[in-house]
């Protein structure tokens, strides 16, 4: 009994040392996150076009751990509205899930047909989240762009921009208005780098070819939204960027420098050219400084102006940390990473997880929430994904500690440092095809048995925790409160 005692009055004091006892703000939103190819399937069907992801997967079955890819995925092309009675059982505020450009336009481009399938698909599906008081974000795209950009070199030409934003422009004229967020385009930086990998010739140039484009692209369809869809829709529009927080691995210069470089390659690659007008300078200076100087593209001074101020908040995937070490690489043989210029290593407190990239470092979500807020003004930022990979589990206990600590870090970040965050999404919605390890590493918080023909979901016991934050809006005495549906 006393122990027991003791044992209770220790754990009472360790969660309220670390886990904030503050309420979310009544205006901060929740949603849960996927994207069409990680959960669809149906990737043939009904007039879909085939996408870049279908291609890969199916050509390079190597790339993926289980040699697995999308077909079926978790079927929602035919199980829609379980997953939306998932989102109405979490409470949710707003669902974040992407249009597939094939199954909308099979060729990519207006002249090659809208495919009235897959537009009653999207349609039906607003209709219902409308119906349970669901708001939508939609992404264009995230990841699965037309097949036909991979024989066009993809964004390294300016050829298919303009394909982008009649895309962007059938969109908003079709669902537009039941769209509260729109984001342009998932993670360019990590698009850029890692998904387009394959199809470059070369790499340490292709690689900012294919940002720079997007750029152009987004800044289009952002100005295209003002001019033709905000005062008749009133969403809100931005691009879905990803970064890892750097902490430098010593006090020495070297080392901060080195640290603020990854950001800069990382984030600011894309978000200093949508605020600023242009690269960061440390980025311009990396690459003009290395044996291959000339690969950065320049922005006109037109260009400069029409892409500055080209987000309505800034949304932000965030998952992990790392310490980061000077590297002054000086190959001749240039790529992205060495451009950088860091070593990369874990801090041995932080908790490892099934993939080498994600570490549970919650205080790494405060430290970018503030160099976010430093670096780009007081913004609001809105947490478009953040989540924790297991094995297969339905006691998914790490994942909760995961989701609790970050959100904590969250609160932190408003109520100590007064940032200015406006809402939070965690991937995913339920286990789906994650990106080169397919079924292996489940991010949901369902589970997805993709043994069976049937794709049952299954609520892990995150989805208790999840629901109970949502409706508390507070983040102490949850961790095993009302399990399940
Ligand atoms: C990044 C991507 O947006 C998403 O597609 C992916 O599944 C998750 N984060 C987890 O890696």
């Amino acid at each position: 009994m006393r122990v027991a005692v003791v044992f209770s009055i220790f754990l009472t004091i360790r969660v309220a040392n670390t886990i904030s006892d503050k309420f979310f703000p009544p205006d901060f939103v929740f949603g849960v996150s996927t994207s069409a190819y990680q959960i669809e399937g149906a990737w043939n069907l009904s007039g879909k076009g085939e996408s870049m992801l279908d291609y890969l997967s199916h050509t390079y079955p190597n790339s993926i751990t289980d040699r697995s890819n999308g077909d079926i995925a978790c079927d929602s092309y035919h199980k829609i509205d379980e997953d939306i009675e998932m989102l109405k059982h979490l409470g949710v505020n707003f669902y974040r899930f992407s249009l597939s450009w094939s199954r909308i336009l099979p060729t990519g481009s207006i002249e090659g047909g809208v495919n009235l399938a897959g537009v009653k698909y999207y349609s039906d599906m607003l209709d219902k989240l409308k119906a349970a008081k669901i708001d939508a974000m939609v992404t264009l795209v995230h990841f699965d762009v037309p097949i036909g950009f991979i024989k066009e070199k993809m964004f390294r030409t300016e050829k298919l921009n303009q394909m982008f934003v009649d895309y962007a422009r059938l969109a908003f004229n079709l669902f537009g208005d039941r769209v509260k967020y729109w984001l342009t385009i998932n993670e360019p930086a990590g698009f850029s780098k890692d998904e387009m990998r394959t199809f470059y010739t070369d790499r340490g140039r292709d690689v900012y070819l294919t940002a720079h484009n997007i750029i152009k692209c987004h800044a289009a369809i952002y100005h295209l939204y003002n001019k033709e869809f905000r005062e008749q829709q009133g969403g809100k529009l931005s691009i879905a960027l990803n970064t890892d927080w750097y902490e430098p691995a010593s006090d020495s210069k070297e080392d901060i420098e080195a640290a603020e470089r990854a950001l800069m390659f990382e984030f600011g690659w894309i978000a200093h050219p949508l605020i600023y007008g242009d690269y960061p300078e440390i980025m311009k200076k990396a690459i003009a400084s290395s044996p291959s100087p000339l690969r950065l593209p320049v922005f006109t001074y037109e260009e400069k102006e029409t892409i500055k101020d080209t987000v309505d908040f800034i949304a932000l995937n965030h998952y992990s940390s790392f310490l980061t070490t000077n590297d002054p690489n000086k190959d001749v043989d240039r790529t992205f990473d060495k451009d950088i210029g860091i070593l990369k290593t874990l801090d041995p407190s932080w908790e490892t997880t099934i993939l080498d990239w994600l570490h549970v470092a919650p205080s790494g979500m405060r430290k970018v929430l503030n160099w976010i807020n430093k670096t780009y003004g007081n913004k609001p930022i809105l947490i478009t994904e953040n989540g924790y990979v297991e094995g297969g589990t339905l006691k998914d206990d790490r994942r909760i500690n995961y989701l609790q600590t970050y959100l904590s870090s969250v609160l932190d970040a408003i109520y100590i440092d007064n940032i200015n965050v406006i809402g939070y999404s965690t991937w995913s919605l339920m286990d789906n095809w994650e990106l080169y390890s397919g079924y292996s590493a489940k991010f949901g918080l369902y589970y997805v048995n993709f043994t069976s023909p049937n794709r049952e979901r299954i609520a892990k016991d995150s989805v208790g925790f999840y629901k109970n934050v949502l409706e508390s809006r507070h983040l102490v005495n949850n961790r095993n409160a009302g399990n399940h549906v």
